[in-house]
């Protein structure tokens, strides 16, 4: 298909390759992952989102939920490491308490990539977390946010709040809450949406990945439609197992345009996989983890 003349100065670029991985590699060269996620009744996002990144080959996974859900969390996973964070009577992660900052202020040192976002719910602190993760020079590393997390950033007033390095993985809707200004193309012209957006994205560190049918994804200057995936990817849960994969390259040491591009590639082709074994109509976010493992041994 041609693109509109208004692309001209996006490169269209290809897949980058996957990143080797070394048979001396040690748990610390496969990368640390944090994901802060989930809330009462969205425990499953959280545990989604921590196997996306397990599956795509992170050396460790830690995930910081509200207390409230622990349990819940851990009997999902065994391979996960869980970081309880205090829980406001809502069971969402309790942001009023100043253990709740230096918990997540430690745990993101640690870690080299941070994925924040699915399931967490809203809330006022809510908003100031995610303000001091998208705007803290002390966190130079790089960081995915995702769903709730979106929707707060949106509040804060969108893009301008992120320092980069970091990958903003919107579906549609929550892609024009975030650019209100563009809202119309969000959901109707996609690579307008992108190409509008490209001036404010180049040299600020951040990727733009537009999710949906044939996900797009830039930054600024380069871009990328994905072209694997189906509609079977169209069930709840199936973008929390994305973030999870995107932060696992990103711990790995993967730029943010090469982690996000790999990632949507292989997620989508999970979603491929998935949908001759179990169907478009049957298949669930739960079982994308394991058809991520079965895409990436296609490359291995
Ligand atoms: N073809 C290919 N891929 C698709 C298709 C399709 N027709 N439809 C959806 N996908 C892919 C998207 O590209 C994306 O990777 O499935 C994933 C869906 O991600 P989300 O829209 O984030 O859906 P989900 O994970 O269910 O989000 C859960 O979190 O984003 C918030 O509040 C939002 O209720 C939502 C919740
Ligand atoms: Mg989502």
């Amino acid at each position: 298909t041609s693109e509109p003349s208004d692309t001209l100065d996006l490169e269209w670029v290809e897949l980058p390759p996957w990143p080797r991985r070394p048979s001396d590699g040690h748990k610390g060269t496969f990368g640390s992952v944090l994901i802060v996620a989930g809330s009462r009744g969205m425990a499953g996002a959280a545990a989604l989102a921590g196997r996306g990144a397990l599956r795509a080959g992170a050396g460790l996974v830690r995930l910081a939920v509200p207390e409230t859900i622990l349990e819940t969390v851990a009997g999902f996973e065994p391979s996960y490491a869980i970081v309880p964070l205090p829980a406001d009577p809502q069971g969402r992660i309790d942001f009023a308490p100043p253990e709740t900052w230096t918990l997540l202020e430690e745990q993101a040192s640690w870690a080299d990539a941070v994925a924040v976002g699915p399931g967490l719910g809203r809330s006022p602190e809510l908003d100031r977390m995610i303000r001091f993760l998208a705007e803290s020079p002390a966190l130079e590393r790089p960081r995915v946010f995702d769903a709730d997390a979106l929707n707060a950033l949106a509040d804060l007033g969108g893009l301008d709040h992120v320092r980069g390095p970091a990958v903003l993985t919107p579906h549609p809707g929550e892609a024009a809450r975030l650019v209100p200004e563009l809202a119309e193309q969000a959901r109707h012209d996609r690579v307008g949406f992108l190409t509008t957006l490209s001036p404010r994205l180049r040299d600020s560190g951040i990727v733009f990945v537009l999710k949906g049918a044939e996900t797009l994804i830039g930054d600024g200057r380069r871009a990328r439609r994905n072209t694997t995936g189906n509609s079977g990817l169209a069930t709840g849960g199936s973008g929390d197992v994305l973030t999870g994969v995107v932060a696992a390259l990103l711990a790995r040491g993967l730029a943010p345009f090469e982690a996000a591009c790999l990632a949507v590639d292989r997620h989508g082709r999970a979603g491929d996989l998935g949908a001759r074994r179990r169907g478009p109509n049957g298949l669930i976010a739960s079982d994308l983890p394991e058809f991520i493992a079965e895409a990436l041994r296609e490359w291995e």
